[in-house]
């Protein structure tokens, strides 16, 4: 009898602490100051790291831009300069730590302490389980979810320092919902979430809780990385409106932001639904057929849609 009173006080509190915060987040507040704040993006040099990169410049930001590709890197700062805005950039592969260090005290010493980390840069590949060769789930889980480790480690210091700063994780409805056909990116994008629970939990427990966190959940968007992807019930989301919807939870400071808000449905349902029930809503919003004609950034042939943002 207790156990079931335990499990009904569980339920009732984890709804009651969404409906707070949901409520919460359609009171208007005053978006924060971040013209002082240094911004570091991974994967800044394209997709949505690039069109946040841009409105935070024009926030007043400094922007400190990581990506592989230095084009893309050169093209955005370009078009922050050009506005008046503040960027350096830096090619890194975050997949490698040592490099993740290295340049993280080049950083420090050229630009500064990080105050606010976007780690945006993410990897899809698409393909039935089977058809994913090893290599390529290594690689989503070293960009999606270890590449977070590595930047919190070398940039979540100084905030400590300061109990001040602001980590935001680009995860994905992903993160809440194993996708068919992107089982590597989902388990990954599930465990960055999951990271982020973690590490604010424990900075609130130990005191440093004036640092922010946010994990942003979007639905797919029509970026490069999921090109050729569509489901017949939601169209995918234009990334400058995603984007827009990101910046005003991270202005807020919001922990959990889905883009569109309705996404919040699927992931309140989940806990009370029986397993199977996600087939029938998988199927009902048309993702199983979604991702047939995923192309991705490069048409490639299946086994190899190797597709990086
Ligand atoms: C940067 O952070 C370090 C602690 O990691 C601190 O000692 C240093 O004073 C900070 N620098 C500035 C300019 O705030
Ligand atoms: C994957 O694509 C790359 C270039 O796009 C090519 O060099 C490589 O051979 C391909 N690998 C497979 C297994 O098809």
């Amino acid at each position: 009898m207790t156990d079931v009173a335990a499990v009904v006080i569980g339920v009732l509190k984890f709804y009651f602490t969404w409906i707070f915060e949901v409520i919460v987040s359609f009171i208007p507040v005053k978006p924060k100051d971040v013209s002082k704040d240094i911004v570091l993006i991974t994967g800044g040099g394209s997709g949505f790291g690039h069109l946040l990169a841009v409105k935070f410049a024009k926030l007043g930001s400094t922007l400190i831009l990581w990506d592989i590709n230095a084009q893309g890197l050169q093209e955005t700062k370009e078009q922050i300069v050009k506005n008046g805005g503040k960027c350096h950039t830096y090619v890194c592969d975050i997949c490698n730590r040592n490099e993740v260090y290295e340049i993280a005290e080049k950083v420090k010493k050229e630009v500064g302490n990080v105050t606010i980390l976007v780690n945006n840069a993410g990897i899809a590949y698409s393909a039935s389980f089977l058809k994913l060769n090893d290599e390529n789930i290594e690689r989503t889980f070293q960009v999606n979810t270890l590449s977070h480790f590595w930047t919190c480690k070398a940039f979540l210091p100084s905030m400590l320092n300061s109990n001040s700063g602001h980590i935001v994780s680009i995860a994905s409805v992903a993160s809440f919902a194993g996708i068919p056909k992107l089982s590597d990116y989902s388990a990954s994008k599930a465990a960055a979430a999951s990271f982020m629970e973690s590490l604010f939990l424990e900075l609130q427990l130990s005191g440093k809780n004036n640092i922010k966190l946010t994990a942003v959940c979007p639905y797919f968007m029509n970026t490069g990385m999921f090109a050729g992807s569509e489901s017949s019930f939601m169209k995918n989301l234009e990334p400058e409106y995603a984007a827009d919807i990101a910046m005003k939870g991270i202005l807020r400071n919001e922990i959990f932001v889905t883009i569109p808000k309705t996404l919040l449905i699927p992931y309140a349902l989940k806990p009370i639904l029986p397993p199977k029930a996600g087939v029938e809503m998988i199927k009902l919003l048309g993702i199983d057929t979604a991702l047939d004609n995923f192309v991705g950034r490069h048409k490639v042939s299946l086994n190899n849609n190797t597709n990086e943002k």
